[in-house]
Order: C-alpha cells, then structure tokens, then sequence
C-alpha cells in the first residue's frame, strides 16, 4: 500500500493541481493533498483555511484522495503521516531546476522518501496559481483555468478588496 503525498502551496488550485491529483490518485493507493501552512509567509492570497476548503471541495469525488496541512520541512510531515512518495508537477526546465535540489534534499533528510514527478498535461503547462490571481485581480475570466469553488473564492475576495 503506497501512501503518497502531493506538497504545494495551492494559492489557489487550479486545473493544472487537479488534472495531476487525478492521475496520482489513479497511480498511488492513497494520495494526500497537504496544504503548505507557513506562518512566516504572509504573502498568500488565502489563509491556509480557505485553501483547504477549495481542495477539499474540488477533490471530495475522487477516490482515494485526502487533504491535511503541514508546516515545517516536508521531509518531517511524511515521517509524521508514514507516507513514502512525494508526488510533483513538472510543466518547464525552470520547475525541474527546483525541484531536482528539494528532491535531493528531501532524501538527505529523510532517506525513505522517494519524490516523483509526473508532467503537467500540455494543456496546463503555462497555468500557474500567480497567473490566475493576477488575471482575476483585475477581473478577467479565468473560468477556464480553475475548478468552479477556485473561481468562486477569487470573486468573492476580489469583489471585497481588488487589491487582495
Ligand atoms: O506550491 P509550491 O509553493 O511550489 O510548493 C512548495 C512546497 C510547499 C512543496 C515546498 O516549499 C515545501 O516542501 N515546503 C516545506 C518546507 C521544506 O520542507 N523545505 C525544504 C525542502 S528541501
């Protein structure tokens, strides 16, 4: 029973997280979404609580999936959880780039984790969580970008405050 773990900030979802929560979950028996939650970064649109809600919202059909939050070092979260295979978007060589050293650190720091990588499907490589807030910031349709409980919580907050 392989237990694996997609990391991210998710700030918000987007179509991009849920197409590769979709094949993970296919691939692994259990995933777990898990919600970066940093008290030192005050530079999210969305509390960790309003990011969980749209994750939760967005997975609650697919089978297999489950969503928590962490903070601190990953590599600490899988020991904590028994989970063994960190679960990564790769859309471009500038994502690799990152992610090749969190992947090597994260073995040095816990040894039985092994990080995978799956590729962004073509048709959301260029969609990212900062693209979506900008466009909707200033009140473009991103309808086509996000799951409908995304879109929703960008209206709602942007209606309140255009500046976030
Ligand atoms: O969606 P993001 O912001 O690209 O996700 C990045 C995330 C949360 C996966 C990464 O920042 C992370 O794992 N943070 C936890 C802290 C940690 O373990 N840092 C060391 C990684 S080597």
């Amino acid at each position: 029973m392989v237990h694996a773990v997609y990391p991210g900030s998710f700030d918000p979802l987007h179509n991009g997280h849920l197409d590769l929560i979709r094949r993970a979950s296919k691939i692994y028996d259990r995933l777990t979404v898990a919600v970066l939650h940093n008290p030192l970064k005050d530079a999210y649109l969305f509390d960790v609580e309003e990011r969980v809600a749209i994750v939760k919202d967005v997975v609650r059909h697919i089978k297999g999936v489950e969503v928590d939050t962490f903070g601190g070092l990953l590599a600490d979260y899988m020991r904590s959880v028994k989970a063994t295979v960190i679960v990564k978007g790769l859309r471009a060589i500038s994502d690799f780039e990152v992610e090749l050293q969190m992947a090597h650190l994260n073995r040095q720091l816990n040894p039985s984790v092994e990080t995978t990588f799956i590729m962004t499907a073509t048709r959301w490589s260029y969609v990212s969580s900062t693209r979506v807030k900008e466009i909707a910031r200033y009140g473009a349709d991103v309808s086509k970008l996000v799951p409908a409980a995304t879109q929703r919580r960008l209206r709602e907050r942007f209606e309140r405050s255009p500046t976030g």
